[in-house]
C-alpha cells in the first residue's frame, strides 16, 4: 500500500515541470549536499598538508627571528641549526621530562597537570604551561650563541604569539617576531612592519642593577634608549600588548631563571 504511495510521489515529482517549487528545493539540496560533502573530504584530505607547512612557517619564523633566514633556502634543512630543548620555567633548567621534538607547547598550556592559571596576568593569557620547547643557536666551538624563547600575549584584537631571540649573555635581545596575530592592517598588524622588527635589534632587558627596563612605549622611559622601542603610530593598545607580553615573559614568571643562569654561564 505505501509503496505505491511512494511510487506515486515519484511519478508525481518525475512529472512535475523542471521550474516547480519540488524540484528547485530538491536541486538546491542535493547541490548544498554535493558541496559540502567536497568541502569537507578536501578539509580532511588536506589536513596532513595543513600541518607540514604550518611546522615549516614556525621554522623559517626561528630562522628570521635569529638572522638566518635566506629566501628559497630548504627550511626543514635550515632549521637543524637549532637545538630544540623542553625548558622547565620556575627552574630556568631543561629537562628531560618530554622529549623536545616532539613537546606540544599548546596543548600543555591546558593541561591542568602541565600548566597553572594565572593570576598576575599582565600578558591576558590565562594559563601558563609549566614547561615550554626553547631553541638554541650554538656557535661553532658548542656554545650558546643565542636563544630564542616563544613568548604570546593579548594585543587590541587577538593574541600575538612570536619569538624572541636573546643573546649567549641573557640580556642583548637581538630580534622580536611576530608569527600569528589578528591585529588590524596598517595599525596593529605593523608589529610585522621590518622597520619596526629592526628596532629591538641589540636592545637590553635589565639594566646593571638587575631590573627588567625594556619598554615598548610613546615616550623614551628613563632608562634610556638602550631599553627603548617606540610604540606602533596609531597602534597604542596592541603596542602595550606587547609591552605587557614581553615584559610578563623576561620577567620572573617567565624566562627570567633560565637567562639569569644563562648570564651566569650555568646552561
Ligand atoms: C577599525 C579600527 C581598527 C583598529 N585597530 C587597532 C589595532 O589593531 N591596534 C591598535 O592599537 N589600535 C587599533 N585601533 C585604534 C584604537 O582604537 C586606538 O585609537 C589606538 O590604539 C590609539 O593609538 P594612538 O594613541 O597611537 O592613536 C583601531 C581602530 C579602529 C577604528
Amino acid at each position: 500500500m505505501s509503496e505505491t504511495r511512494n511510487q506515486g510521489l515519484i511519478a508525481r515529482f518525475l512529472a512535475a515541470p523542471p521550474d516547480s517549487v519540488g524540484k528547485t528545493i530538491f536541486v538546491a539540496v542535493a547541490v548544498c549536499l554535493v558541496a559540502s560533502m567536497i568541502v569537507s573530504s578536501a578539509a580532511v584530505a588536506l589536513r596532513p598538508v595543513q600541518e607540514v607547512n604550518k611546522l615549516k612557517d614556525k621554522q623559517m619564523n626561528i630562522l628570521q627571528v635569529a638572522g638566518l633566514f635566506e629566501p628559497g633556502q630548504n627550511v626543514a634543512e635550515a632549521f637543524k641549526a637549532f637545538e630544540p630543548q623542553v625548558l622547565e620555567l620556575a627552574t630556568g633548567r631543561f629537562t628531560d621530562q618530554f622529549d623536545a621534538a616532539t613537546f606540544d607547547d599548546k596543548a600543555a598550556a591546558s593541561e591542568p597537570d602541565l600548566s597553572r592559571a594565572l593570576s598576575d596576568d599582565p600578558a591576558g593569557i590565562g594559563r601558563q604551561a609549566l614547561y615550554r620547547t626553547v631553541y638554541l643557536l650554538r656557535d661553532e666551538a658548542g656554545g650558546i650563541d643565542k636563544v630564542i624563547l616563544p613568548i604570546h600575549g593579548y594585543g587590541l584584537w587577538s593574541t600575538l604569539y612570536g619569538f624572541i631571540a636573546v643573546e649567549e649573555n641573557g640580556n642583548d635581545i637581538f630580534g622580536l617576531q611576530f608569527y600569528q596575530h589578528g591585529e588590524t592592517p596598517g595599525l596593529g598588524a605593523e608589529v610585522d612592519n621590518p622597520r619596526w622588527k629592526a628596532m629591538w635589534n641589540g636592545k637590553k632587558l635589565r639594566d646593571d642593577a638587575g631590573e627588567l627596563q625594556i619598554t615598548v612605549a610613546k615616550t623614551q622611559p628613563a632608562a634610556g634608549p638602550d631599553f627603548y622601542v617606540d610604540a606602533l603610530a596609531g597602534a597604542t593598545l596592541t603596542s602595550v600588548g606587547v609591552d605587557n607580553l614581553v615584559r610578563f615573559w623576561m620577567g620572573e614568571q617567565g624566562y627570567a631563571p633560565f637567562l639569569e643562569a644563562l648570564k651566569a654561564g650555568e646552561i
